[in-house]
């Protein structure tokens, strides 16, 4: 095997029409052929009732829908944790919070990130004679060596962390409505609490911030472009290739688009939706017309969504949590009920999973690490215990089942951070504790509830199983009632 001489200029060079970071894709051994590409997208706050092909309700997801019908769709898929940081911690390590160290998310201010001792799926796939490349929203911690240029990725573009926690001159829907950055000329009003003003969000090429405030109407179409433009290098290279891309939909704020500009009378979450559909569509296409059968794309979500945003969140589908709802709580981000983890999950590979499948399979984030370094017929590091499988035999058709055990962290709602509060097993689900996580206000003033003005108090013991019947699922309580949800 010859060496790769992989590496990263990190000075813009003119390249087909932009300032395009030039990613040196050569590599001296022959790794053409046989090694199949992935393209994992992992959008943000998206319910399990916004797939069309999950709920019927739902409209605006025409080509995920289509995505459905030519590959498979999966029903029973779970986040590894309920918030953003820990979610994408589990997917890049194959590791539960408690085993990776990231249970919370990452702050503006974070110093640190993953655990450095921690080894990245980018870092197993470049060993492997990758090229590697990571669009969008990161939230692993970004100074120094926490930098996704260090974790693995030959090719980064996007915003360290979440797009509400700075401010932009496009501050989009959200609640409360955040203004717009200040200027240099006028002194910072006496601004909404929950909104960022000191921070303007940067956009990062590499390690260079090439846009602050960045733009979040053409946030979008900038991904789009590169993410296009990543997949034809990689393909022309005649390297096989990792895309991890993070999408910025569906967290608040959705910003004001074009597409929801044209649209006058539809809600900004359903705009919104379509934008997200619109651009998984444009990735899609791309490797459809330059790698199509040897390219595996893989889309899920981080968590549920964020119910505390009420009509900016999106829908838990038939996973109201009617319990935890009628004591006063959110059935979905940051909880381990259905609604806060139970995700969309699409894989779509011409050829190799067939097409227009649902599969009942309990599989989770933590699977995508195994998996894809099976099928990059790469291997795990030894010296460390991985809590996700290797889905590829469900991928194929070949088996119906995944997990028989699967345990979700708490995320906030409950307890001590990444703690295993709650076990699938099989059918049914137990909870050792439940929390709740607040969405009504206590406040006519406002609403909804910051996290600071959450209740810890109301925690309920709930140990018992769940009947996980036709979709779903149930509660039975200390006392032998029953719920459903
Ligand atoms: C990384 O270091 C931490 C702290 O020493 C340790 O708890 C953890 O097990 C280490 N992880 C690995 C994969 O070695
Ligand atoms: C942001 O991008 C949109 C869409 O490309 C553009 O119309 C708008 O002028 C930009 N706004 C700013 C403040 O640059
Ligand atoms: C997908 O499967 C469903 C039900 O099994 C069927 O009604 C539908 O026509 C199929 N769609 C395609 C595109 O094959």
């Amino acid at each position: 095997m010859g060496w790769l001489f992989l590496k990263v200029l990190l000075v813009g060079v003119t390249f087909l029409g932009g300032l395009y970071p030039f990613v040196d894709f050569s590599y001296n051994g022959d790794t053409r052929g046989q090694k199949p590409n992935f393209v994992i997208i992992l959008a943000d706050d998206m319910g399990w009732g916004d797939l069309g092909a999950n709920w019927a309700e739902t409209k605006d997801t025409v080509h995920l829908d289509q995505m459905a019908a030519e590959g498979m769709r999966f029903v029973d898929f779970h986040a590894a944790a309920s918030t953003c940081s820990p979610s994408r911690a589990s997917l890049l390590t194959g590791r539960l919070g408690l085993r990776n160290g990231v249970t919370h998310n990452f702050a503006v201010t974070s110093v640190g990130g993953l655990p450095l001792n921690e080894t990245t799926l980018a870092e197993v796939l470049q060993q492997a004679g990758y090229v590697t490349g990571m669009i969008g929203k990161w939230h692993l911690g970004h100074h120094g060596s926490y930098h996704p240029n260090f974790r693995g990725f030959d090719y980064y573009f996007g915003i360290p962390y979440s797009h509400d926690m700075g401010c932009t001159d496009t501050p989009g829907y959200n609640h409360p409505p955040c203004p717009a950055c200040p200027r240099d000329d006028r002194p910072a009003r006496n601004l909404e609490r929950d909104c960022y003003t000191d921070v303007a969000l940067p956009l990062y090429e590499n390690l260079n911030i090439v846009e602050q405030p960045v733009n979040l109407s053409s946030l979008a179409q900038k991904y789009a472009e590169k993410a296009t433009q990543f997949i034809q290098h990689a393909s022309a290279s005649g390297r096989p290739f990792l895309l991890y891309m993070g999408l910025s939909h569906m967290h608040v704020p959705l910003s004001r688009t074009q597409l929801s500009a044209d649209s006058q009378g539809q809600r900004p979450y359903g705009a919104s939706l379509r934008e997200m559909d619109s651009l998984v569509g444009q990735i899609k296409d791309k490797v459809d017309h330059t790698a199509k059968e040897n390219t595996f794309l893989w889309f899920t979500g981080d968590n549920g969504p964020w119910a505390q945003k009420c009509e900016l969140a999106g829908s838990v589908g038939p996973f109201t949590g009617s319990w935890q709802v009628h004591q006063g709580g959110s059935p979905a981000k940051q909880t381990t009920w259905e609604g806060g983890h139970r995700v969309p999950a699409l894989a779509y590979w011409p050829g190799t999973v067939p097409a227009n499948v649902t599969s009942t399979a309990l599989l989770s984030v933590l699977d995508i690490f195994p998996t894809v370094v099976a099928l990059a017929g790469a291997s795990l590091p030894k010296d460390r215990h991985f809590d996700g499988l290797d889905a590829s035999e469900v991928l194929f058709g070949w088996l119906q089942t995944g997990h028989r055990v699967l345990f979700h962290p708490n995320s906030g709602a409950a307890g001590e951070y990444g703690a295993l509060q709650t076990v699938r097993l099989g059918r049914y689900k137990a909870f050792y504790i439940s929390g709740r996580v607040n969405f009504r206000s206590h406040s006519p003033a406002r609403k909804p509830l910051a996290p600071r003005d959450w209740n810890p108090e109301c925690y309920y013991e709930v140990i018992g199983l769940f009947r996980n019947d036709h979709n779903r699922t149930g509660i039975m309580t200390p006392r032998g009632g029953k719920f459903f949800f």
